[in-house]
């Protein structure tokens, strides 16, 4: 006999189109050349003449790292890292755990980490200071959108999209429990989820 699920009362995930655009497409591919702009004037005298590397944060830094190499018009290549909260929650313990690592070596490079969102700072501080054991020739952070309210450990982006205020957000990569990472733009999402 098939079952009826019971109705939800709420619908889990509620149609994207639904939700407050934040920045639309274009005003993210504007922004994100502007910075490619900037990262190639900062970067075209560096003496090592070796490619820059790219270091994406997965998954949430995966669509803005393809756009911002391409908008980069000086040599690069690019890798990625996963890490992952202990407990999902993310706690103020500051424990985060490396679940991929790079695959070639940054001794020597120019390296700039590439994330999401910048929000308490652990992440990118436990990848910067686990980076720098790896003695790059220079290590530069550069995240899509940083929200500097939600700060736990002090740490800024040295490229920024958009300073935003303490919402929750998806798409362009970002995601609620995996999903909404391929919407275009960045949307407000309706009810922040635990943690928020
Ligand atoms: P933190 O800086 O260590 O707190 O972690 C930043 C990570 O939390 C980001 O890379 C995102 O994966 C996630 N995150 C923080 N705020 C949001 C949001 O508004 N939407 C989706 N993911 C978020
Ligand atoms: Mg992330």
């Amino acid at each position: 006999m098939p079952t009826t699920a019971a109705p939800s009362p709420t619908l889990a995930f509620p149609p994207a189109a639904s939700m407050d655009i934040l920045f639309t497409q274009a005003e993210i591919a504007a922004r994100v050349r502007e910075i490619g702009h900037q990262i190639s004037t900062d970067y075209a005298g560096q003496d090592s003449g070796q490619p820059i590397v790219l270091i994406g944060v997965l998954k949430g830094a995966a669509i803005f790292l393809a756009d911002l190499a391409r908008a980069i018009t000086i040599s690069n290549t690019f890798d990625f890292v996963a890490v992952s909260s202990y407990g999902r929650a993310r706690v103020s313990s500051g424990a985060v755990k490396l679940i991929k690592d790079i695959d070639n070596p940054i001794e020597g490079k120019h390296v700039i980490i590439v994330e999401d969102i910048l929000d308490t700072g652990l992440t990118l501080s436990y990848l910067r200071g686990l980076m720098l054991q790896h003695r790059p020739a220079s290590l530069k952070i550069a995240t899509c959108l940083d929200k500097p309210s939600r700060r736990l450990v002090p740490i800024e982006a040295d490229y920024v999209g958009f300073s935003i205020p303490n919402r929750f957000v998806i798409g362009y990569g970002m995601d609620y429990s995996e999903v909404y990472r391929n919407v275009p733009d960045i949307r407000l999402y309706p009810e922040p989820p635990a943690g928020h």
